[in-house]
């Protein structure tokens, strides 16, 4: 059973689909924490769970550096095999994703290279793209820059505002997490 630890930002429905997934007792990995740099909306998916979760916020620290560490130490002492950024906002420094090396991705709503960073579908919707999408990848020290793991591509509508855009994409968003936690799982796709 592959142990995972989600990180989150937001609403969390990435997470949701996770723990929905878990629901099934043949799904080979299993949440045991969820952290965030906030009060996020979506830690309350992994209370209804019963599963740890862990709140680190950046300003009440005196630096990113203390603050990446003091979330690592939160990250291991669940011993994970997995970390998953699913919506977490804030770039981790070259600490926390060296300790982390082959167990930590993150998944985006775009086609990378295209559109990295924290607006990727309004982004897209500016560029006037016809068709964008999520990738999975594996995170290092840059902005979304990881080796790719998986990517699946969403057309854009002509009337799609940046909430209907970024919703059609978290409806495949959600199904590829899952699928890829569970490939990870099933050692189908080998991160290190
Ligand atoms: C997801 O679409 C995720 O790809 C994106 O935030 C959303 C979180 O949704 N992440 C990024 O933009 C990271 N650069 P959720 O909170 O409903 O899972």
């Amino acid at each position: 059973m592959l142990s995972v630890v989600v990180l989150i930002s937001g609403s969390g429905t990435n997470l949701q689909a996770l723990l929905k997934a878990t629901d099934n007792p043949l799904f080979p990995a299993k949440i045991v924490a969820v952290g965030s740099d906030k009060d996020a909306t979506g830690l309350t998916h992994a209370e209804l769970y019963e599963i740890d979760t862990f709140v680190v916020e950046p300003e009440r620290f005196s630096s990113r550096q203390a603050w990446a560490e003091t979330l690592l130490a939160s990250v291991q002492h669940h011993q994970p095999d997995l970390v998953v950024l699913a919506g977490f906002m804030r770039i981790l420094p070259a600490n926390f994703v060296n300790a982390l090396k082959g167990k930590l991705i993150n998944t985006h709503p775009s086609l990378l290279p295209l559109y990295p960073g924290a607006h990727a579908v309004r982004d897209a919707l500016q560029d006037q793209a016809k068709v964008t999408g999520v990738t999975i990848h594996k995170v290092d020290e840059g902005v979304d820059t990881g080796e790719i793991i998986v990517q699946q591509s969403v057309p854009v509508e002509t009337n799609d505002t940046e909430a209907t855009l970024h919703e059609k994409i978290k409806v495949v968003e959600r199904e590829l997490l899952v699928q890829c936690v569970e490939d990870i799982a099933n050692k189908k796709i080998v991160l290190a």
